[in-house]
């Protein structure tokens, strides 16, 4: 039976994309990499191998992808210096004869001027891979609603105010659970969607004026969006204390995640330049049914932190 290796495995999009694969095949081939093995205890507990694999080691990966045929190349977090991370397991699955490697990209990331830095690194991913040799699939992951619920109207919720350097851009949040159940339907059958790039967006295209109006009426109280200027929004996170790059040994922030603010601005300027505004119909194309729009997940985890956020939905 073919084996397909998780890679990234205990983070949230890691989890939930092994869960929805032994829901629907509980003797679906499986192997689970992680830096962190303790925390897939669970998944050890239930005879599925788990091994450690670090993007930086390229002989980790080696024992961890050996006798696989397919690998879900979850990217790294370490912004700028990812690319290199991501060529060591690309190498790593040639070695081990995989023939398919599924990789998480990002919405609008085909651009090559594209100025978000997370786009620069999937961009330069994504031609890697295509020069592999290997089979591939992207997936085009645009902003995770969850983010714009938790991290962009929370707070503008309690300030009456939302100030980001997105101009007059707009995007199409997609739900965490839509990416993967996108995700999983592509590893379940991946000779399938060979050489095919999705743009896993949510439903509905939406300017920044309409995601403060559905902020505004999700939490009952009115949000203002204010466009600032680049040197504004670092200023900002700058007296907020984020750092201004990404550091792997840097603290998580109140909320559980390592932002930095080089990353975050210029996601902002790639909403302003309009490099986000597309919408594609190719979650419902996957899984078969309509991704959640953005007001039923901001309802769903308005009360929560973007840590807390369940994993199951
Ligand atoms: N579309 C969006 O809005 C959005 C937002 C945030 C992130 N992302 C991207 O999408 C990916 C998946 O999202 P997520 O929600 O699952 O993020 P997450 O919960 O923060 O998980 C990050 C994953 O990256 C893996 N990873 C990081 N550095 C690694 C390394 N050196 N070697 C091996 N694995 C490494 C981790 O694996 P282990 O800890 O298991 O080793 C972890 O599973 C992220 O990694 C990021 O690139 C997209």
């Amino acid at each position: 039976m073919s084996r397909i290796v998780i890679s990234g495995a205990s983070g949230d999009l890691g989890r939930r994309v092994t869960r929805l694969l032994l829901d629907e095949d509980p003797g679906v081939g499986l192997t689970l990499v992680t830096r962190t093995p303790e925390k897939l205890a669970d998944r050890v507990a239930q005879g599925i191998p788990v091994l450690e694999g670090d993007y930086t080691d390229p002989e980790s990966l080696d024992v961890a992808y050996k006798g696989a045929e397919t690998l879900f190349l979850i990217s790294g977090l370490n912004l700028g210096r990812r690319v290199s991370e991501h060529r060591n397991a690309i190498a790593a699955a040639q070695r081990a004869g995989i023939r398919h490697i599924v990789y998480t990209s990002v919405g609008g990331g085909e651009h090559p001027n594209n100025p978000a830095m997370s786009a620069k690194d999937h961009y330069r991913t994504e031609q890697d891979l295509r020069s592999s040799g290997i089979g591939f699939t992207f997936l085009r992951n645009h902003l995770y609603a969850e983010i714009v619920s938790n991290i962009w109207i929370a707070p503008a919720a309690e300030a009456g105010r939302l100030e980001m350097a997105t101009g007059q851009g707009s995007l199409s949040p997609v739900a965490k659970g839509d990416v993967a159940r996108s995700a999983a339907a592509v590893l379940r059958d991946p000779e399938r969607h060979e050489g095919a790039v999705y743009e896993i967006s949510g439903p509905e295209l939406l300017s920044m004026q309409d995601i403060v109006r559905i902020g505004s009426e999700v939490h009952g109280v009115p949000i203002t969006y204010a466009p600032v200027s680049e040197e504004e929004r670092l200023a900002f996170f700058d007296s907020v204390g984020l750092p201004r790059t990404y550091d792997p040994d840097m603290p998580p922030s109140p909320e559980g995640h390592m932002w930095a603010s080089d990353e975050l601005v210029t996601a902002d300027l790639a909403v302003a330049g309009g490099y986000q505004a597309l919408l594609s119909h190719h979650v419902q194309l996957l899984t078969g049914r309509e991704p959640e729009r953005l007001r039923t997940v901001m309802e769903r985890v308005k009360a929560l932190r973007y840590d807390q956020i369940d994993d199951a939905v």
